[in-house]
């Protein structure tokens, strides 16, 4: 495992200080600044856009971290190139807003950023299978998506297993991302189930430490995967 990337989500930032607490994570050494983009449709709520974006984009990139959008938004393909514009590095879409997918993948690279896919906790993975040859980042919702500060799901333990095992079985270089309520408590199972990338809002921006504290303390659980080797049943143990 090791070298796992941490995406932390600006969901749960205090937006009054948006560029300061994305700076903090930034410094911290953050990868990715995963941006939860929602319409109030596909999902109940409804957050930021492009602009949010837009005004991240020198910032982020003077890190040489990438902008990381998921887009909860029912016909995602409306908006791919106010995103690519606004400098997402990464465009992640939902298999249930995507009647045509392997066109919408196709779409997020012919703009020059790396295509991501990802479905709801109740979807069956056999969903992503089709565009697995064709994407950059595969996504495991642990979380019906919708909110921040959400308790994981622990049957996406195995998700993530049985993705992980897609994804090699074709050779695919895509990053498995985790997303929803990941935190330091259990880093070290999701990492060992195989994710690449973990994002963690709440407990980056609203953890008992410092946004740098609390980031260190997901990426050395992250990295304490022998601690779970032995584990099949994938429990959680702090
Ligand atoms: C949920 C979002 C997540 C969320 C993560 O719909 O996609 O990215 O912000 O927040 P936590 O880490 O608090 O579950
Ligand atoms: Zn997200």
């Amino acid at each position: 495992m090791g070298n796992v990337k941490i995406a932390p989500s600006i969901l749960s930032a205090d937006f009054t200080c948006l560029g300061a607490q994305v700076e903090g994570a930034l410094q911290a050494g953050a990868e990715y600044v995963h941006v939860d983009v929602m319409d109030g449709h596909f999902v109940p709520n409804i957050t930021i856009g492009a602009p949010i974006v837009a005004a991240l984009r020198k910032l982020v990139s003077e890190y040489d971290a990438v902008m990381d959008v998921h887009l909860m938004i029912e016909s995602p393909e409306r908006y791919l190139h106010d995103f690519a514009e606004a400098g997402a590095g990464i465009l992640t879409v939902h298999v249930e807003t995507c009647p045509h997918l392997r066109s919408t993948v196709q779409a997020i690279r012919a703009l020059g950023v790396r295509a991501g896919a990802t479905l709801n906790p109740g979807t069956a993975l056999a969903a992503l299978e089709p565009v697995l040859p064709e994407i950059d980042l595969a996504l495991v919702m642990s979380v019906n998506p919708g909110f921040g500060g959400q308790s994981f799901i622990p049957g996406s333990i195995g998700r993530i297993r049985q993705l992980r095992t897609m994804l090699d079985d074709i050779g695919s270089g895509a990053e498995l991302q985790v997303d929803g309520g990941v935190k330091a408590g259990n880093a070290g199972v999701v990492a060992a189930a195989g994710a690449d990338v973990l994002v963690a809002g709440s407990a980056v921006f609203g953890g008992e430490g410092s946004i740098e504290r609390n980031i260190s303390a997901i990426r050395e659980a992250a990295e304490a995967t022998d601690l779970y080797q032995n584990n099949p049943a994938g429990q959680v143990r702090r």
